[in-house]
């Protein structure tokens, strides 16, 4: 089943979640960043699987992605701020009609969710819900993921891909 992960990632555990779920779904799943994912990475997707981190409790708005650039909070490395957000890949995304997913990466215990902002706005452009979305959590407010995560979203992939072929 032709599959893509495509997320928005500024300190890659968004990313490695990306590509934990892809490697979980199989051969002819990708990772993808919002600006890999489109054009012809979209023809022929069956399954678009697609993630963000929770920031300020939503989907990162532009606003708030922005604000990464003065690196508040002294962040143990400066955010991957080259990518299109999340939000502005929605916005481009053309409508479709194949199955659709949504994760976040988030602190446990916030409140507030990309995830359901993202299945939203897939399922306005006809994509089909597939499975719950889920939540990856991490340990400090810029990573690492909490131990265990990583084989969650793989052992999620594999479960999103097996419901697909039933
Ligand atoms: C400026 C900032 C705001 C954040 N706001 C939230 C929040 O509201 N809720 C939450 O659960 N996590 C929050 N986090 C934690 C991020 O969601 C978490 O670190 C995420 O995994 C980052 O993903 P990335 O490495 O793919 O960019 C925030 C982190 C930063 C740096």
């Amino acid at each position: 089943m032709k599959a893509i992960v495509v997320y928005e990632s500024h300190w890659g555990n968004t990313a490695a979640i990306a590509r934990a779920i892809a490697t979980g779904i199989g051969a002819d799943a990708r990772a993808l960043s919002t600006s890999e994912a489109t054009g012809d990475a979209l023809v022929g997707v069956e399954l678009i699987v697609a993630g963000a981190p929770l920031l300020g409790f939503s989907l990162p708005t532009e606003k708030m992605i922005e604000g990464l650039a003065s690196n508040p909070g002294n962040p143990p490395a400066p955010p991957d701020l080259t990518q299109p957000s999340m939000r502005a890949w929605l916005a481009t995304l053309p409508a479709g009609t194949g199955h659709a997913a949504a994760f976040e990466t988030r602190i446990w215990w916030s409140p507030g969710s990309a995830a359901k902002a993202i299945l939203q706005q897939l399922e306005t452009l006809g994509y089909r819900p597939q499975g719950k979305s889920q939540r990856f959590v991490v340990e400090g407010k810029y990573g690492p993921l909490r131990a265990g995560e990583v084989e969650r979203a793989q052992a999620w992939g594999a479960e999103l891909a097996e419901a697909l072929v039933e």
